[in-house]
């Protein structure tokens, strides 16, 4: 039995029905009900909570471990997750990182990033590493703009990184949990191409079929709405990215088609997907 983590998030949904579709069993996990593939038992628990991840973790080879952006704010400590995850006999963990712990190693959140992942190096776990760049799916803030108002508001319109997929990190992380030879691999997934809001924005009023404009947020805009949404230190590190990215950022990394055998997808593809939701 595989045990996914933030299973009805971005990563999580498409991950659980791929595992659920290669005939292993799967136990989903998040804080509220919901529904899930058909066959995937669904277990509510809390990761802030450690301790109470027992039911879910009984008789499980393998672990997904997705931590949301806020948990390392609650004081929770995730490696508890991991001595939780040997004390209940699982054999693999596969962790969802960030590419941040290598490309920008000293903010609070990919401090304790790094540290969770040494310390699954270190759990005698068979383990994977996964360490994506910025989502595709970050262009859902935009939705509620396109749908009413049919425009993109975003700051630095024409600086961009290569944004993944999550369907593709989904992807990765299932070959990670089903396959052995990704044991001790630290894969750095982005998407295909450097994209910017602005194109973005076109990629978005093509799977649309009508337009949308694109409004440029100064920074200070940008930084109010943010932090609404996420702490403070967060989103001064966000938009540091997303406005001065750094070479590493800025790289399209070859992992993605290294682990599956064909090219990461474009953001294009994800619009096309995702139209629903900005319709
Ligand atoms: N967005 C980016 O650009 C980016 C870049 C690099 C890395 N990341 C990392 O990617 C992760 C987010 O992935 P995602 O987009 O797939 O997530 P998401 O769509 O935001 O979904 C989060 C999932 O985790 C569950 N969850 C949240 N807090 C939980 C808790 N305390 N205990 C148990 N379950 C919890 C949620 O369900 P409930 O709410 O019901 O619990 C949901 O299933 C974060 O770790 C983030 O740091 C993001």
């Amino acid at each position: 039995m595989i045990v996914v983590t933030g299973a009805t998030g971005n990563i999580g949904r498409p991950l659980t029905r791929a595992l659920a579709e290669a005939g292993e069993q799967v136990t989903a996990v998040s804080r509220h009900p919901a529904a899930v593939p058909e066959g995937v038992r669904h277990v509510v628990a809390d990761l802030a909570e450690p301790a109470g991840l027992g039911p879910a973790l009984a008789g499980a080879k393998s672990l997904f471990l997705l931590l949301s952006g806020d948990l390392h704010a609650t004081g929770a400590n995730p490696a508890d997750i991991v001595g939780e995850a040997v004390d209940r006999g699982v054999r693999r963990v596969v962790l969802l990182s960030t590419l941040g712990v290598v490309t920008r190693p000293f903010g609070t959140t990919r401090v304790a990033m790094r540290a969770l992942e040494d310390t699954v190096r270190e759990s005698g776990l068979e383990w994977a590493v996964l360490r994506p760049g910025g989502f595709a799916s970050n262009a859902l803030w935009w939705a509620e703009s396109v749908r009413t108002r049919r425009v993109v508001a975003a700051p630095f319109g024409d600086t961009g990184v290569p944004v993944v997929d999550p369907a593709d990190i989904a992807a990765v992380a299932a070959a990670c949990l089903l396959e052995d030879r990704h044991t001790g691999g630290a894969y750095e997934l982005t998407g295909p191409e450097v994209i910017t809001p602005r194109g973005q924005t076109e990629a978005l009023a093509a799977a649309l079929g009508s337009p949308v404009d694109f409004h440029e947020l100064t920074l200070e805009e940008a930084r109010d709405g943010m932090s609404r949404a996420m702490p403070a230190e967060l989103a001064d590190d966000t938009l540091d990215i997303l406005g001065s990215p750094s070479p590493a950022e800025q790289r399209v990394s070859p992992d993605i088609e290294r682990v599956l055998g064909r090219a990461p997808r474009t953001f294009a593809d994800w619009a096309a997907r995702n139209v629903d939701a900005f319709r």
